[in-house]
């Protein structure tokens, strides 16, 4: 089953977005088989961001993303990767649909609440980054036997 690693950036923390980001996952329908609050350092951010190495942003987003505890998690589920980044809307909340996370609760690129995989390699990469293969919990999640 694919897999998505989405993590609830340090502005959704501090702004107390967590429950509401994780219940819009849960509504879709995605399953939840990996959770924690951490701490990122910064080897770790490093490498979460090094496609946008040399790039301007870089240096603060690296910083902004150690700045405060984050929620990463991975989620399951049938096209779960693009499910997800239709659920987290545009990059930049500004042109973001209001229907979506970043368009609902974003107001800036750099701040935009929320992180998604944008393909299944990436998501394998990014997983593999934030989770040692014992914290994904494989289980069966009630009502939804129809799914497979
Ligand atoms: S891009 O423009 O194609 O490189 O953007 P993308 O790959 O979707 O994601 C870029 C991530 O860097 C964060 N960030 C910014 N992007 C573009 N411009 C500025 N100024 C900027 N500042 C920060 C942006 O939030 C993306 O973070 P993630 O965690 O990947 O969503």
């Amino acid at each position: 089953m694919e897999r998505t690693f989405i993590m609830l950036k340090p502005d959704a923390v501090q702004r107390g977005l967590v429950g509401q980001v994780i219940a819009r996952f849960e509504a879709k329908g995605c399953k939840l088989v990996g959770m924690k609050l951490m701490k990122v350092d910064r080897a770790l951010a490093e490498q979460h961001y090094a496609e946008h190495k040399g790039k301007a942003f870089f240096e603060p987003t690296v910083n902004y993303i150690m700045s405060s505890p984050v929620v990463a998690t991975v989620w399951e589920g049938k096209s779960v990767v693009a499910i997800a980044r239709e659920l987290m809307g545009s990059t930049n909340p500004a042109g973001a649909n209001p229907g979506t996370i970043r368009g609902a609760y974003g107001m800036d690129i750099s701040r935009n609440v929320i992180h998604g995989s944008d393909s299944v390699s990436s998501a394998d990469r990014e997983i593999a980054l934030y989770f040692k293969t014992e914290e994904i919990l494989e289980y069966d999640k009630a009502g939804q036997e129809w799914l497979s």
